[in-house]
């Protein structure tokens, strides 16, 4: 059917509604809610023990550690790296400059180095030509973020560690079942609600088949306990709970299916916006973007977030300050990293999740083509 046709509706899209996304499966996940609270066993038990072994199947790992959030899962997989002798203090971590902050904040926490590499503008993902001259005598570890769903690791990149021996870390809080991912040494994950499969509160978790490690952080998370009560390590208390994983676990069944339907409509977007104001990242094979968010970009950022506004059509900018440019990291704020700004600068997400109908995402293309500027 023709964009066109839906132009002259108003429609009300909001950029996300969890609301909406929790209604899909309301009664599953109510009756699985209910029967948590009604067992009065709310902390490490058989949820957690469930969604743990149905999350690490998923992911193809041996080993999953439910955590506290996704900041968590990458903070305290770096502390277990440095308890077991490969990370050690000031260590280099190479680390995308266009990143959500927790990707660099868990680096920062654990007394290590990030090495901000400029992402590549079409593709929005590290640019592997520019890994290999970050590399130093002190560089150990690649942090590796699939950012937006779209899977950044390449065969490249994995030549690049083996040379260098260098631990890969995958941040794959916005990439859950995407394809491509989870061949590093460490997966880490959020479940904050908005993200493809997120609780209805906060959570994360850690996949690998590194059993010291998955050891050393499930130890790290639980206060330090080896067993109870016995600290050989201070730790800290992240545990990913009951109801979050009771929850997880009935979402985790309808993750293949969203993804899919998150896919047809980025389909639907790349085949329809085609106003040359708007840029457009790289289209990715089927399967290595799980199309967590839809960035689009353009020079008039701001007045085309007011239009679609106008339109009914919620926004949202991921992400406005680039790490290297926020107050807490002053010690990098005189750097220019021109992409990473470009992208800052220029990026609008617009709304794409798996309860949107066809003619929402026509409408919202429609919408994007009838921007234009006074120039
Ligand atoms: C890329 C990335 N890394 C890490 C995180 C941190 O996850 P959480 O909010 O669960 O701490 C997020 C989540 O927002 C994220 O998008």
């Amino acid at each position: 059917m023709a964009a066109e046709a839906f132009a002259m509706t108003l429609m009300n899209i909001p950029y996300l509604s969890l609301k909406e996304i929790t209604a899909l499966h309301a009664d599953e996940i109510q009756q699985v809610v209910r029967t948590v609270v009604d067992s009065g066993w709310y902390l490490q038990g058989q949820w957690v023990d469930k969604f743990e072994k149905e999350f690490a199947n998923y992911t193809n790992h041996s080993h999953c550690i439910g955590v506290a959030n996704g900041l968590d899962a990458l903070t305290l997989t770096l502390r277990a790296y440095k308890e077991m002798g490969v990370l050690a203090d000031n260590d280099e971590v190479i680390v995308p400059a266009h990143t959500f902050i927790a990707s660099v904040l868990a680096i920062t926490e654990n007394n290590l180095v990030p090495i901000l590499v400029e992402p590549r503008f079409d593709t929005l993902a590290i640019d592997d030509a520019e890994i290999e001259k970050a590399i130093t005598p002190q560089t150990k570890a690649i942090m590796l973020v699939h950012l937006y769903g779209r899977c950044t690791y390449t065969d490249k990149i994995a030549e690049i560690a083996r040379k260098h021996n260098l631990v890969i870390i995958e941040d794959c809080a916005q990439a859950h079942g995407c394809k491509g991912i989870g061949k590093g040494d460490v997966s880490c994950y959020s479940f904050y609600p908005g993200k493809n499969l997120g609780a209805l509160g906060d959570g994360g978790a850690v996949t690998t088949n590194n059993k010291a490690l998955a050891d050393a952080i499930h130890a790290i998370a639980n206060y330090g306990f080896s067993k109870r009560y016995h600290a050989d390590n201070t730790g800290r208390n992240s545990r990913l709970d009951e109801i979050q994983a009771a929850v997880l676990s009935v979402k985790l069944k309808y993750l293949n299916a969203d993804n899919a339907r998150r896919q047809e409509l980025a389909r639907s977007y790349y085949n329809n916006i085609t106003n040359p104001l708007i840029t457009l990242p790289s289209l990715m094979d089927n399967g290595d973007n799980v199309y967590h968010i839809f960035p689009i970009f353009s020079e008039h950022r701001d007045a085309l977030a007011q239009h679609l506004e106008s339109k009914g059509i919620g926004t949202i900018i991921h992400y406005p300050i680039p790490p290297h440019k926020q107050k807490c990291y002053n010690q990098w704020n005189h750097l220019h990293l021109p992409i990473t700004e470009k992208i800052a600068n220029e990026e609008l997400s617009i709304p794409l999740n798996q309860t949107m109908t066809d003619s929402q995402a026509l409408y919202i293309a429609e919408a994007i083509n009838s921007f234009k500027t006074n120039k």
